[in-house]
């Protein structure tokens, strides 16, 4: 009788482990490491590729959606409607680019200043230092209103400077210079949660710098984007597009060949995707199917 009852408990744990209850569990309510809606096209720097920017356009509903740069990572005085990136999507096509600025958060706090964003389809971040983007749009409804972009189904990119705000960790956030990793500002704007993304890393040689960080915060999922290179998030997936290469750290190896990693520091792997390369943010693996899509 003894043995009965204890193999009907055996059995109900099993039972209620194979059928789980609907209450969430922490994992479920991350359900994804991107934005739930919406995607993210983020660019190593030195954005050149119609390619990247035709994605961006595409992304955000075509030639007529509301395309907004915002180019206060630079650190110049003044922005006038025609900025460099904002001409790049017109010439591309795109006919509803606006310029987006101010250095002020009393500014970024204003309807006023928000008005455009309320029926943007994309945000772009300009490059420059990220810690600007922050002085200027944290905490405002400025950062809300990007927000809502992605919450309607829309699209946030950035380049250089406007790559790292994408993380949820902020790299190279140091005001007094770039190449310090862990620096006075360290919180991002987190569409990718659970991330720290570096730029220009191979034609900067940076490759190793991504250890600054995850020494100091191991569960972060590293992503380090070459220049004309983007990583296009929607949910879980992402997608390598572009000229050159990114870089994973997630604690793992993935090679072309199928090889192992002849590895003299166990602890520091990395390895590199490329365009066409789709890579799972939730499971943090290379997609290994060619039938995987979106
Ligand atoms: C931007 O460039 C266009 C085309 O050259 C020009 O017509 C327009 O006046 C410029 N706008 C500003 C604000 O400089
Ligand atoms: C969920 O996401 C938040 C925000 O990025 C992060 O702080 C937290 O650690 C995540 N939780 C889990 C269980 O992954």
């Amino acid at each position: 009788m003894r043995i009965i009852t204890l193999f009907s408990f055996a059995l109900a744990t099993t039972t209620s482990l194979a059928f789980p209850s609907s209450k969430p569990t922490p994992r479920d309510t991350n359900s994804t490491i991107g934005p739930e809606k919406g995607y993210l096209v983020i660019v190593g720097g030195n954005l050149q590729s119609e390619s990247i920017y035709s994605r961006i356009i595409a992304l955000a509903g075509g030639p007529s959606a509301s395309i907004i740069v915002v180019p206060t990572a630079g650190g110049e005085p003044t922005y006038g409607q025609n900025f460099s990136t904002a001409l790049t999507f017109r010439e591309l096509g795109a006919t509803n680019v606006n310029v987006l600025h101010t250095y002020d958060p009393a500014v970024a706090d204003t309807d006023a200043f928000v008005a455009p964003l309320i029926t943007a389809d994309a945000v772009f971040f300009g490059g420059g230092r990220q810690w600007r983007l922050v002085d200027a749009y944290a905490g405002t409804k400025t950062e809300v209103a990007f927000n809502e972009v992605l919450e309607r189904g829309g699209v946030i990119s950035g380049s250089s400077a406007g790559a790292s705000i994408i993380g949820s960790f902020l790299a190279r956030g140091d005001t007094s210079g770039n190449d310090i990793l862990v620096g006075d500002h360290t919180v991002g704007f987190g569409y990718l949660k659970n991330s720290a993304i570096d730029q220009h890393v191979l034609v900067r040689n940076r490759h190793f710098d991504m250890f600054q960080i995850l020494e100091v915060q191991p569960e972060l999922l590293g992503i380090a984007i070459d220049e004309d290179t983007a990583v296009v998030v929607s949910g879980n997936d992402a997608e390598v597009i572009g000229s050159t290469y990114a870089l994973i750290y997630d604690g793992g190896f993935w090679s072309r060949d199928g090889s192992g990693g002849k590895y003299d520091l166990p602890e520091k792997k990395f390895y590199f995707l490329k365009e066409g390369d789709r890579y799972d943010l939730a499971a943090r693996r290379k997609i290994i199917s060619s039938r995987a899509q979106f």
